[in-house]
């Protein structure tokens, strides 16, 4: 009998109906659409409207993966929110967003794993069925990053967007198309510099000073990000394909995090996976962190871009540092 496995079993994705060109960008900042273009990828981010939360967007996302598995909300018993911009410190975005999607008294929690989250919400949603302890898991990515970013940086201006997208995952076995087959999660706190939000924690608190003006929206030390990024997502990504069996030239789709278009090019070159392969969905959404794999996934399926059966690598990166990749075989859903 095949091993139990996590199947993913729906997906959705929303963004925010409002988006910032770069056009727009470069009116208020000393830059260009040419620099954002070639530099980064993104041609415009989705950005939510004044009053608009990260557990809203959740929602939107939740309902349409929700709609994408067949409905039945009933029968979801858990929901991961991975966020690193959450409703509030205390209490976790997720009981909200599951009591407003009709999901009753399914256990409910956030994960924070910087960009990482999405990646870290699925293994734990795939050990959670594994184990028995879940039946079906809406694990949602959500971000309202235009909340924590510096009016005056440009640098993180024009990388980072808003969104939410969303998988239903179900117990089954791993010879299903959709099941997930391998993970690989890893962290580095000694990189925790590299991108932060300093203010609003224990840290910032038990100084007894208050919080720097800037001390709310996030630092990104780009360059060395970069390099890390394309360092530990390729480890991480070869480490995935090493416990799968799978060569190279097996992956189909590298559905990586959406951070920053010539990271996935550099990435493919490092793992030999032809350009082509490579799934994009920044030039429309920027980054947008946790949201930013399923987003992909979304777009991309809903495209028709995966057939049943096809090979998919995902792969993460972000603060803490924290990294993170799964193997999975794309199941035949129709995305909402
Ligand atoms: O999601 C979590 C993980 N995050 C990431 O993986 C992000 C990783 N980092 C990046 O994507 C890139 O580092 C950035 C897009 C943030 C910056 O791009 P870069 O190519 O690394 O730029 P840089 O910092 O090396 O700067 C190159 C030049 C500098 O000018 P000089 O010193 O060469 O004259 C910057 O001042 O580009 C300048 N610059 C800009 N120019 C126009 C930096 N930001 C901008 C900008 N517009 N927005």
């Amino acid at each position: 009998m095949s091993a139990r496995a996590a199947v993913l079993a729906g997906l959705g994705g929303y963004l925010p109906p409002r988006t910032v060109t770069n056009e727009e960008l470069s009116r208020r900042f000393d830059t260009s659409d040419e620099w954002i273009r070639t530099r980064t990828g993104v041609e415009r981010r989705h950005v939510a409207d004044p009053g608009v939360s990260t557990g809203d967007l959740a929602v939107e996302a939740g309902h349409r993966a929700l709609k994408s598995a067949g409905g039945g909300q009933g029968a979801v018993d858990m929901l991961i929110v991975a966020t690193a911009t959450p409703d509030q410190p205390v209490p976790a975005t997720a009981p909200d967003v599951a009591a407003r999607l009709g999901l009753g008294t399914a256990a409910a929690f956030d994960v924070q794993a910087g960009c990482s989250g999405f990646l870290y919400g699925i293994a734990t949603a795939s050990a959670a069925l594994t184990a028995g302890h879940a039946t079906r898991v809406l694990l949602i990515g959500a971000e309202v990053f235009s909340t924590v970013l510096n009016p005056g940086d440009r640098t993180t201006a024009v990388i980072f967007g808003d969104g939410a997208g969303a998988v239903v995952l179900r117990a089954g076995t791993a010879d299903e198309p959709g099941a997930l087959l391998a993970f690989d999660l890893g962290a580095d706190g000694t990189g925790k510099d590299l991108i932060t939000i300093p203010g609003g924690g224990a840290r910032q608190r038990s100084t007894g000073r208050p919080p720097q003006p800037d001390a709310g929206y996030i630092h990104m030390r780009g360059q060395e990000t970069f390099a890390e990024a394309v360092r530990r997502m390729g480890q991480s990504s070869q480490a995935v394909l090493d416990r799968v069996g799978w060569s190279a030239d097996e992956v189909d789709h590298v559905v990586g995090h959406q951070a920053n278009l010539r990271i996935l090019r550099t990435l493919a070159v490092h793992l030999g996976v032809d350009q082509e392969r490579v799934v994009s969905h920044i030039q429309e959404a920027g980054n947008t962190s946790s949201a930013s794999i399923p987003l992909a996934l979304a777009d991309a399926g809903s495209r028709g871009r995966f057939r049943t059966g096809d090979r998919l690598l995902l792969t993460a990166f972000g603060a803490g540092l924290t990294w993170g990749s799964a193997a999975l075989t794309w199941p035949g859903l129709t995305p909402e």
